[in-house]
This record gives structure tokens, C-alpha cells and sequence, in this order.
């Protein structure tokens, strides 16, 4: 066995010792079997196989043409190249919008590898979440910005700025908590809310543009190299760890690192 395949499983009890522990955590998306055989030896806890192929490897202008298929196809890749890091797939636009569709989508990228599902949602999702995690899928419930709902949402913009959104926020995911889910993601929320968040859940919680306080964080591979879709200005919550370090490996490290210390998300990187 090779040194690097020999690495330790990450598992839900591994995050759970770690937000026990008061550490943090650093997560990436992967696609392919060659990134995430060099993020899980960089240590990347956590790969996401996100609907995010859509717009960057697919070229689409959000994560709605994303199909079961699509990422059943990368997490094969994943899975192959995958050294140890805890797979969380993503379940893609009305894949789950009844209790069997979710199901039967979760129960099909399991085989092909997810170690964990991803829902977007709120109190909706309670149902489905129930279910899969009694059956013995795992669910990160993803809140806040929720981007499959970009057309009712009306744009990539911060949520739960105003009292009432964010009192909302934090009972569902006290709500998703109970009925089961393993762990949380917030999306795009003013810091002092994913603090509370993160304070208030007893399972881990992953943050992209939610502040320092949330025990992992993640991003996506291609912001964390710096490359621009052309013609969209990359959000707030973004930085290229690539323009300073020298080669890919040293980017994910940095990165990594920065999680780990807490010096990232810096205060530029936030939302107040
Ligand atoms: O699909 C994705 O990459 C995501 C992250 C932005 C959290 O859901």
C-alpha cells in the first residue's frame, strides 16, 4: 500500500471530534479523480462534488441544468482518486422534490460513492432528511443561499441581513438538526448569524461566506486558483490562494492551513 493511500479515513465522527475539540476544518469541491487525489493528500477533510460543475467545468449560467447523472459521473472520478477525504455529493435541482425522488436519487449516488448527501433547503427538507438519515444516508442540510432557488431568490445576495430572515434561518436549522441532519452549510450570511449557528448546533458546520466562526469552511477549486468566469466578478467570500503561493499543492496547503488557523475568512471576506 502507498504511503498516501494508507492515509486515515476522515469520517462524520472526525468532524464531530473536531468541532468537539473547538478545531477547524477546511473542505474543497473536486471533480475529477487527479484534484481529488491532490486535495486529500493536502488536507482537504471534506470533498464536495458539488452542482458548481455546472457553471465551471459545464459553462452553464447557474446549477440548474445539473442533472443525478452529471454528478454520479464525477463522483466516480472522485471516488478513484480520493485519498481518505470524507465525499459529500451534491443532490442537484429537482432531484428531491418528493420524499421517493429523494430517496431514490441519494440512494443512487451512495453507489456511486457519496459518503454524505447535500439538500438545499429550510423546513421543507425536514421530511426527506428524516428519511434518508433513517435509512442510513447522512445529510448536510445547505441553508442560507440556497443558488437552485436563484430565480425565486432574485440574485447571489446575502441572507437573513434583516431580524426576522435571520430568526428564521436559525430555527430551521435547529428544525434539520432534529430531524436528523449530520451536518450543516451556510451560505452567503452575516457573520454574527453562522456564529450563533455554529454555537447553537451540535453537529459540524461548513461555512462559504458566513465568517470565521463556523468549524469548517469551503470553497470552491476554482475560486481557491483564481480563475474568473469571464465577465463575472468573483463574489466578496473568494480568494485566490494560488496568486500567493507557486504551485497548485501549495495553494490547497495555504489554504488548508489558513482554515486551520483561522485566518481564513478574513474580515474582507465576510458579510457584517
Ligand atoms: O456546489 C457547490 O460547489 C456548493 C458550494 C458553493 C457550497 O454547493
Amino acid at each position: 500500500m502507498s504511503a498516501q493511500a494508507s492515509q486515515r479515513q476522515t469520517t462524520l465522527s472526525t468532524l464531530d471530534a473536531i468541532k468537539r475539540r473547538g478545531e477547524k476544518f477546511a473542505t474543497l469541491t473536486a471533480y475529477d479523480a487527479i484534484f481529488s487525489s491532490l486535495v486529500s493528500t493536502a488536507g482537504i477533510k471534506v470533498i464536495l462534488v458539488g452542482d458548481s460543475l455546472g457553471m465551471v467545468l459545464q459553462g452553464h449560467d447557474s446549477t440548474l441544468p445539473v442533472t443525478v447523472d452529471d454528478i454520479a459521473y464525477h463522483l466516480d472520478c472522485v471516488k478513484r482518486g480520493n485519498q481518505g477525504a470524507l465525499i459529500m455529493a451534491d443532490l442537484p435541482f429537482m432531484s428531491y422534490a418528493s420524499e421517493s425522488q429523494s430517496l431514490e436519487s441519494a440512494a443512487h449516488l451512495m453507489r456511486h460513492g457519496a459518503h454524505i448527501v447535500k439538500l438545499e433547503g429550510g423546513a421543507w427538507l425536514a421530511t426527506s432528511t428524516r428519511l434518508l438519515t433513517e435509512r442510513g444516508i447522512p445529510v448536510c442540510a445547505h441553508m442560507g443561499l440556497t443558488p437552485q432557488a436563484i430565480n425565486r431568490i432574485g440574485g447571489y445576495r446575502v441572507q437573513g441581513r434583516n431580524p426576522d430572515q435571520a430568526a428564521t434561518i436559525l430555527e430551521e436549522a435547529k428544525l434539520l438538526e432534529e430531524a436528523g441532519a449530520a451536518m450543516l452549510l451556510l451560505e452567503c450570511v452575516p457573520v454574527d448569524l453562522a456564529a450563533t449557528i455554529t454555537e447553537a448546533s451540535g453537529v459540524p458546520v461548513i461555512g462559504i461566506g458566513a465568517g470565521p466562526a463556523t468549524d469548517g469552511q469551503i470553497m470552491v477549486l476554482h475560486d481557491l486558483l483564481g480563475m474568473e468566469t469571464t465577465g463575472i466578478k468573483p463574489p466578496k467570500f473568494v480568494k485566490s490562494f494560488l496568486a500567493e503561493t507557486g504551485t497548485i499543492r501549495e495553494a490547497v496547503e495555504a489554504y488548508v492551513q489558513a482554515v486551520e488557523a483561522g485566518t481564513f475568512p478574513a474580515p474582507e471576506h465576510c458579510f457584517a
